[in-house]
């Protein structure tokens, strides 16, 4: 093993030791490899390299100075068959003008828009199972109850998914993307190819996927004959499409991609939040204290909403602390000028932000849930912080995210209180979008 500056060069049998402590549990198997070799370590292998990293300044290199030689499609490439060519996998003049088109409908007054049928409809669905008084799985709720409203709010206000079902195929679909299923199944490849086999997809993966589209189809065909009312993003697409500047196709890959990347994420978000929220007795009174000061303000423009400025620095803690894409990957498919250390053509870089956000290095007391970290906001738009990715490709919905987020628990916290059944930490289970290893089982009641 060669030391380089901070970097480790690992082996071979090395390697094969991370890969396995990585399948069996990525986050402690990551946490295991930076524990005992550093902050960044290169594995080199068959001619490529991968680099797994928490320092800030490949952060950097990868997700702004050298953007464009760091690609994010090839590495999620399982991914594609789901997004299809929508944002999140288009590449180069065509993700620029697909960024370009859809920034306004994420940023600007339009959200302004968004925040009555947001509160409206969280406190419609919470006032259920306040009634019902039943125990239920929080994470898996919160799941169900905001794909429907992203949905509502970004596609159409009429659409009625069967979401228990919906949320259950993107996870099955997803879930099989995640790092230690992906690496699973290279090896799975890999060992059939050497007998001149080729694995095909799980039946079902394969009926999860073909279930979503089945289900996007029916919904764009609606949209297309006006039997559904359409929401301003989806009015401007179709306006697209009318001009031929964009295919029914192409609809219905940006529903998917807004669907894979905006409601699981978010509601992981607020998973962890309510958390945190209910874990930090001193951290929940100075929030209630600010909800009760502000209750009967109407809270109606974003600026508005920026009042609730403890909320939102709960929100950007809990993101740090337990980040729902909690990793992201890029490959080098040309060279990099300048690049530090010379690295093979289609290396990975590997950005575990879970990791990446209890260095040390970077965070002071990194374990902790301190909301006023986040006094200054503008530390969230710095390399030290990965919740939203940082550079061009920062995710698109990241205004949109925090806001919901603010609304949802100002809400909550206003009109609902938790009976709180279970008291153990839930765990963590990281798939593609981290979740819970056991959901947290909770009750409510309305106050
Ligand atoms: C708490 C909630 C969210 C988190 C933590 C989150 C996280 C992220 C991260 C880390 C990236 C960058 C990934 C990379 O660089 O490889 C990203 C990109 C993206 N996100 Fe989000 N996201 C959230 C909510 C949303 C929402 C609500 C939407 C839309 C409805 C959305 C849509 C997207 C899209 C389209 C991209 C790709 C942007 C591009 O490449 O130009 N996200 N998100």
């Amino acid at each position: 093993m060669k030391k380089n500056n901070n970097c480790i060069v690992a082996d071979i049998p090395e390697l094969v030791k991370c890969f396995r402590a990585i399948i069996k549990d990525p986050i402690q198997g990551i946490g295991e490899i930076f524990d005992q070799k550093g902050p960044v370590v290169r594995f080199s292998f068959g001619g490529r390299d991968l680099v797994i990293s928490t320092d800030p300044g490949i952060a950097k290199q990868l997700l702004y100075d050298n953007y464009l030689f760091a690609d994010r499609k090839s590495s999620i490439q399982p991914l594609v068959p789901l997004l299809g060519s929508g944002i999140f996998v288009s590449e180069h003049q065509s993700w620029l003008n697909e960024r370009k088109t859809m920034s306004p409908y994420f940023f600007g007054s339009l959200l302004d828009k968004y925040i009555k049928p947001l509160a409206d409809d969280f406190i419609r669905e919470f006032t259920i199972l306040a009634d019902k008084g039943e125990s239920f799985g929080l994470e898996k709720k919160i799941k169900e109850i905001l794909l429907e409203i992203n949905l509502k709010i970004l596609v159409s206000p009429d659409v009625k998914p069967d979401r228990s079902l919906m949320v259950s195929d993107l996870d099955t679909f997803i879930e099989n993307a995640a790092i230690h299923s992906h690496m699973k199944n290279e090896i799975k490849e890999f060992m059939l190819g050497a007998i001149g086999l080729k694995p095909g997809r799980s039946r079902k993966v394969s009926a999860a996927l073909s279930r979503i589209n089945t289900f996007t189809d029916q919904l764009v065909d609606d949209l297309k004959k006006g039997k559904l009312l359409k929401a301003p993003l989806i009015e401007m697409l179709f306006e697209k499409y009318e001009e031929k500047a964009l295919s029914l196709q192409q609809i219905k890959d940006e529903i998917k991609n807004i669907l894979f990347a905006g409601f699981d994420t978010t509601a992981g978000g607020l998973f962890w939040s309510f958390w945190l929220i209910e874990n930090n007795p001193e951290k929940k009174r100075n929030m209630t204290e600010e909800i009760e000061r502000l209750k009967d303000d109407t809270l109606d423009t974003q600026e508005k909403l920026r009042t609730l400025g403890y909320i939102r620095k709960i929100c950007f803690e809990a993101l740090r602390l337990y980040p729902p894409a909690w990793m992201f990957t890029r490959q080098i498919l040309d060279e990099i000028p300048g690049f530090e250390e010379e690295i093979p053509l289609k290396s990975y870089f590997v950005l575990p932000v879970y990791h990446y956000h209890r260095n040390p290095e970077i965070w002071k007391a990194p374990d902790d849930f301190i909301p006023e970290r986040f006094d200054d906001e503008a530390v969230t738009n710095s390399i030290n912080y990965l919740a939203f990715g940082q550079g061009p490709h920062k995710c698109i919905g990241s205004r949109l995210a925090i806001m919901e987020l603010v609304i949802y628990l100002n809400e909550f916290y206003k009109n609902f209180e938790f009976e709180i059944i279970q008291k153990s930490h839930p765990g963590i289970n990281p798939g593609i979008i981290m979740k819970s290893r056991n959901d947290w089982q909770v009750a409510l009641r309305r106050k």
